[in-house]
């Protein structure tokens, strides 16, 4: 195991005219299960394949520790990577796939063995050791790849680029869950790319967020649930995601429309903002001194555990989440308070301050 270090690292497929990853300078530590999330086209697999030496950046440096690695090819570098879809040698039986990548490193015969049995008992493979890899369905030929990425110990880090894609929804829990505790079991560095919250928020210790080529913020999931470093994390994050409103900050206050919604908490030149508020921390009803932001209810989705309130600040629609016997009608007007250290102000999306209640305005 390694600390993975990335120095201005970034790829281009066309000659410098667009970058599929912009130069980044990042360290992903040892150990640690990481889940790299972002939408289709972000750019993970070009980050996971300059990792693996699969690509070769177009500027940077990588190094594994102290050894600098960018020169050396993916045999060099000790690394696991599993693909979105099997990779196996059909004709081999389970057992004898599980057992390549070992017996390729001349690991002794019982150690092989025993690493085989252990991740063939986690994956839930013991049944079909002995049968031929063609003879599986997708679903399960991938969960042998994966037992094939997880086998060896001395890996320095294991890359796994949208690992569950062919294997059955129901079985994608128990997966995650499994890789997991194999993580706990052996302390590998994990890469898990995914552009799905929920799996990546269940699964990693640290999720890294790429948008468009660059890691917008990195973080434990509740930080970047409650406290967005970047619009793009507020609405990729979050169901629904974050509410965004056009306002503007004068003589120190944040201002929608002609109604002052609280103080401005940040180094902040006058002039327009976003304010970026999670449904969960946008309050309706009565302010205790200070009136609030007017909406007017458009419609009401009750989820059972609660509700969500569609409402149309001036031009702006916005969702509010609400406890589930809360009563709001379609057309009223209704008042929209923002939670103290829960709304934040973005310029160019990125995160430039937050909003203070108003003075003499208790916690709504
Ligand atoms: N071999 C290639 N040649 C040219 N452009 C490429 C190549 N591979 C990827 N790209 C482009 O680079 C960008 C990043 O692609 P990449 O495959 O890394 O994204 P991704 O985040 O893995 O997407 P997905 O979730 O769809 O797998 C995309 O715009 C893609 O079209
Ligand atoms: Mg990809």
């Amino acid at each position: 195991m390694a600390d993975i270090r990335l120095e201005g690292v970034g790829h281009s497929y066309d000659g410098g005219r667009t970058w599929a990853l912009k130069p980044m300078t990042w360290t992903w530590r040892s150990s640690r299960a990481y889940a790299l999330l972002g939408p289709s086209g972000c750019g993970k697999t070009t980050l996971l394949n300059i990792i693996s030496g699969l690509l070769s950046p177009t500027v940077g440096r990588i190094w594994f520790d102290d050894r600098e690695v960018t020169a050396v090819p993916t045999a060099g570098r000790n690394i696991a990577q599993v693909f979105q879809f099997p990779v196996l040698y059909e004709e081999m039986s389970v057992y004898d796939n599980l057992a390549f990548p070992l017996r390729n490193r001349k690991y002794p015969k019982a150690e092989i063995d025993q690493r085989v049995r252990r991740v063939s008992q986690l994956l839930g493979l013991d049944e079909h050791l002995k049968r031929r890899s063609r003879r599986l369905d997708p679903g399960r030929q991938q969960i042998v790849s994966l037992g094939r990425g997880l086998v060896r110990s001395e890996v320095a880090a294991v890359l796994l680029d949208e690992p569950l894609t062919v294997v059955d929804p129901a079985l994608k829990w128990t997966l995650r869950s499994k890789l997991k505790e194999i993580h706990r079991d052996t302390g590998h560095t994990l890469i898990y790319v995914t552009h799905d919250q929920t799996e990546a928020l269940t699964f990693a210790d640290e999720v890294v967020v790429l948008n468009e080529g660059a890691i917008v913020q990195a973080g434990e999931p509740a930080e970047l649930f409650l406290s967005p470093a970047h619009e793009f994390v507020g609405h990729f994050i979050g169901s629904p995601g974050m509410n965004v409103v056009p306002a503007e900050i004068a003589d120190g206050l944040v201002k929608v429309g002609g109604t002052d919604v609280g103080q401005a908490v940040g180094e902040l030149e006058p002039g327009p903002v976003h304010i970026g508020v999670r449904p969960e921390f946008a309050r309706l009803g009565a302010g205790e001194t200070s009136p609030g932001l007017p909406v007017r209810v458009t419609s009401v989705d009750r989820m059972g555990a609660y509700n969500l309130v569609h409402v149309q600040a001036g031009d702006h629609p916005m969702i509010a989440k609400t406890e589930a016997d809360a009563r709001f009608t379609p057309d009223a007007v209704e008042f929209l308070h923002f939670a103290p250290d829960r709304a934040f102000l973005f310029r160019d999306a990125v995160r430039c301050g937050s909003i203070a209640p108003l003075d003499g305005e208790g916690a709504p």
